[in-house]
């Protein structure tokens, strides 16, 4: 399974990638806005730090708009994935970006139509949001359930990236589904590596290590 990061804010994503757990990114307008400073500034920098994919979005809805802001978004890096909504002028758009061998996440994906739709037009990625399908009184993950069934049916090569992560339950269960990504805001991965026994068994180690060292004073490891 590979985790990405669902966010804008360089603190969180120098933490997590300095830990070696991080596969890639995604942005998006509404998570940029949550930053102080220039938003393509910013888009510009998490591309440096991050080997991995890194999805940029563009924020025109006609194709012409789409496929401009791509271009300048491609020079981030190699490692940019142009972010595209799920439109009809998305999809003519991911068409031109595929023959011209750019990577493409589809967003904004709510149903198995949309994701087959996305891949055929030549999507590298889909990005169905589950939490907001949860919101609405969905079952989000059987949508992930659906997708990854319809991929391995016809041995699509689009990645299922699964988004709009609201908590690590989430990830377990997208994990068992078998889909291939899962992004996620910096609070659940962050959550992902506590556990109430490992702090407390961490603190007993510690407890008896004093008192071998009591006993021990020039003991060192
Ligand atoms: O990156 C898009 C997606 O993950 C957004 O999540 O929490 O705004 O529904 P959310």
């Amino acid at each position: 399974m590979k985790i990405f990061l669902d966010t804008a804010n360089l603190d969180s994503i120098r933490k997590y990638n300095d830990m070696g757990i991080l596969d890639g990114i995604t942005t998006n307008p509404t998570l940029l806005s949550k930053e102080s400073g220039n938003p393509v500034d910013i888009m510009a920098e998490i591309v440096k730090i991050v080997k991995g994919p890194v999805s940029l979005e563009v924020v025109s809805t006609n194709t012409k708009g789409m496929l401009e802001e791509a271009h300048r978004l491609k020079k981030f890096g190699s490692n940019v994935v142009v972010k595209i909504p799920m439109i009809a002028e998305g999809l003519k758009a991911i068409n031109i970006l595929k023959k011209n061998n750019t990577s493409v996440n589809c967003t904004l994906i709510f149903s198995a139509n949309q994701a087959v739709l996305a891949a055929k037009a030549g999507a590298s990625f889909v990005s169905p949001f589950i939490g907001r399908l949860d919101d609405a009184g969905q079952v989000g993950m059987d949508l992930i359930r659906e997708i990854v069934q319809i991929f391995k049916n016809y041995n699509f090569k689009t990645e299922v990236l699964v988004a709009s992560v609201r908590h690590p339950l989430h990830v377990i269960e997208a994990g068992k589904i078998g889909a291939g990504i899962v992004t996620m805001p910096p609070d659940v991965l962050g959550k992902m590596i506590k556990h109430p026994l490992t702090d407390k068994g961490l603190a007993s180690f510690l407890d008896d290590w004093k008192k071998v060292k009591k006993a021990n004073p020039k003991l060192v490891i």
